[in-house]
């Protein structure tokens, strides 16, 4: 491939020596499990998030589902949230015994705040907005929306570290939010990992129980729990990464707007929000168009050695076999016709953008 979609071994190999560094510490001193490299990690992520506090969980789904579960969302109850994400949003809210209701999304991918108050009914329980790509929703009228019908906000932004409305950053907005350290993700871990931010101090506690069995002292529990934690190792290497994510962050942002100008001209494709995006700040987790004939761009592409990634898609997650399909939401259904995401990593060049750039000019010249 001359243009991978995410280089995982690349970045670890700029990085080694920090890293190595970091895991040696750790195993050298055999901390293993919610040892302080995970404490720190959950305060250094809390500072950048501008929560109040962090819980590390192992994966950011586990840590969605504890957040429900910790504010008490069970059967009987719905949550609103979208379908156009991935699967994941949706099935935690199932694995809780409630329901999702999902709307429809809007030009940017994400959540169409203005369908939002009619899906409400007396069960409604908590938003879920999806920060997809790494761009927020707009927060500010989806908080007003939630405020006055007296309902829980909880923020998927497993896409969005770093990203930002109207200044405040995604996690930052609702009760709580969970992050994606799955290693595709801006921040990667060496495997899964996840965190939960919340400036809530019972919710903060309540899920530090549920992760770990249900544990509120060394030989006390609060009752059932779980076994979702953070791994210290994977604490210790997102905590040295984590610094470099407002670096990480800008090179993305820097890239995508060379792709804006690049695929400015070219009919047949639609492009995201740019980056000088008034009160949004986003961060590109994915550079996602909106393409003709989608399938053909790809193979195309793919013959060219450039790898790209349907997703959400082709199926909508809604019409897979998860009992949803009575939702009609036509925005994203035409959307998993269309959306295709191109390479956009922490090791992608100038050069590499250009030469995507170039392959899909050729395609639709
Ligand atoms: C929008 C969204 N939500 C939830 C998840 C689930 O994250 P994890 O794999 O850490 O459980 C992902 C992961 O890709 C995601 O992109």
């Amino acid at each position: 491939m001359s243009v991978r979609f995410w280089e995982p071994g690349k970045e670890f190999q700029r990085i080694e020596t920090e890293v190595m560094e970091a895991m040696r510490d750790v195993l050298s001193k055999g901390d293993l499990i919610m040892r302080h490299q995970m404490l720190d990690f959950e305060r250094n992520l809390a500072a950048f998030v501008g929560t109040a506090d962090a819980v590390g969980v192992s994966n950011c789904t586990d840590g969605m589902r504890l957040l429900l579960e910790a504010v008490g969302i069970g059967p009987g109850d719905e949550v609103i949230t979208v379908s156009h994400t991935f699967m994941a949003t949706m099935a935690v809210i199932h694995q809780v015994g409630a329901t999702p209701v999902l709307v429809d999304v809007g030009a940017d991918h994400n959540m169409n705040v203005d369908l939002v108050e009619a899906a409400i009914t007396p069960r409604t329980k908590a938003i879920l907005p999806v920060y997809l790509n790494g761009r927020l929703v707009q927060m500010d009228r989806l908080m007003e929306i939630a405020r006055s019908h007296n309902l829980l906000v909880i923020e998927d932004t497993a896409q969005a570290l770093g990203a930002a409305y109207m200044g405040v950053r995604g996690g930052a907005w609702g009760v709580a939010g969970a992050f994606s350290f799955y290693p595709a993700k801006l921040l990667g871990a060496y495997g899964d990992a996840g965190a939960i931010v919340t400036s809530d101090a019972g919710l903060a506690a309540r899920v530090r129980e549920l992760r770990d069995h249900g544990r509120v002292s060394k030989t006390g529990f609060s009752g059932w729990g779980w076994n979702c934690r953070l791994d210290n190792l994977q604490a210790a290497v997102l905590d040295l990464k984590l610094r470099k994510v407002p670096q990480w962050i800008n090179e993305r942002r820097r890239l995508a707007a060379l792709y804006d100008e690049e695929l400015a001209d070219v009919e047949g494709v639609k492009r995201p929000p740019g980056p000088d995006g008034g009160p949004f700040f986003d961060i590109y987790q994915n550079y996602v168009i909106e393409a003709d004939r989608r399938d053909a761009l790809a193979e195309s592409l793919g013959k060219k050695g450039i790898e790209t990634l349907v997703s959400p898609g082709p199926v909508p997650n809604h019409k897979q076999p998860v009992g949803l399909d009575h939702f009609k939401l036509p925005r994203t259904e035409s959307l998993c016709d269309h959306v295709l995401s191109l390479p956009l990593n922490n090791e992608l060049d100038e050069a590499q953008v250009l030469e995507v750039a170039g392959a899909i000019k050729d395609f639709y010249s």
